[in-house]
């Protein structure tokens, strides 16, 4: 898959704008969004960063996940990126605000705006919301929106064996089912309208959650969402490429390459392209 060398607005169509879709996560995870990218914008360049290193960024502290998020935004900026989207809801929940405000990364899109605009657009009122513990203790989803609908019913629960789960490949069977149990029974005996999938990983456990909840509950992804997301924000604001250019890939990582290499497929659904390492600090 060819490289996406970056920068430049190269298209004969001056309304066009070629350059990447930058994408970070914490490791291999945001992933996920890149599909949903890739599926639903299939003409735009992507580079996606993954923080290899020091993944998982669920358990860190508020501080070291504001500074984490900073450098990979910077990083993505330095490539010449047209927009940047913070496709881990850990940072969406807990950094994005402090780096609005210090204007890092502009434009800059999250998946928690993303998965609010989706489940507003659901009509369900009564909404479980899933995801790491630095997400579910920011409230950062329920506060979204209660913003927007104050009677809306939000319920949080923190999930967090389902990363090292799904980074393991174990997406279905016993083991997860027994993990669902750990964490989701009781929503299960009292299913909410709409489940809210609060973590880059959570996609790959769709359709067992579909078989655990017997198709009781709408499951909302934030990564399909944050796709369309992007794509009317592209659009808005005049940032699409050109139509039907052949799009370019590339991926960097802070550890383990070859690693994030294999597992990538898992989450991307095809191969990744080229995984270079590259240094943050
Ligand atoms: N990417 C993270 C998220 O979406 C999950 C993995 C981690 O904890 O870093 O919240």
């Amino acid at each position: 898959m060819p490289n996406c060398a970056a920068n430049t607005s190269d298209s004969a169509d001056p309304a066009a704008d070629n350059r990447p879709i930058g994408v970070f996560d914490s490791g291999l995870g945001g992933l996920t969004v890149v599909a949903a990218l890739r599926r639903r914008l299939p003409d735009e360049d992507i580079l996606y960063l993954g923080d290899t290193a020091r993944v998982p960024y669920g358990d860190k502290s508020a501080d070291s996940i504001i500074r984490f998020a900073r450098q990979d935004t910077g990083f993505l900026v330095g490539k010449g990126v047209k927009l940047v989207i913070a496709a881990c809801n850990t940072v969406s929940a807990v950094a994005l605000p402090e780096l609005r405000r210090n204007r890092v990364g502009e434009p800059l899109l999250g998946v928690i705006d993303a998965g609010v605009r989706a489940v507003m657009g659901s009509g369900a009122r009564r909404i479980c919301v899933i995801g790491t513990r630095a997400t579910v203790n920011s409230d950062a989803y329920r506060r979204a929106l209660h913003a927007l609908d104050r009677s809306l019913v939000v319920e949080s629960i923190p999930c967090p064996l389902l990363v090292p789960l799904a980074e393991e490949g174990i997406v279905s069977g016993p083991l997860a089912r027994a993990v669902f149990d750990l964490y989701l029974k009781p929503l299960r005996e009292n299913p909410p309208e709409a489940l809210l999938l609060g973590c880059t990983h959570y996609p790959l456990f769709i359709p067992a959650l579909n078989k655990y909840f017997g198709g009781r509950v709408r499951i909302i992804d934030s990564a399909g969402a944050c796709a369309e997301y992007a794509a009317d924000y592209l659009q808005a604001h005049r940032l699409s490429a050109v139509a039907g250019k052949r799009p370019r890939y590339s991926c960097f990582v802070t550890d383990l390459p070859a690693e994030f290499q294999h597992q990538a497929t898992r989450f991307l659904g095809s191969d990744p392209g080229r995984v270079e390492k590259i240094a943050l600090e």
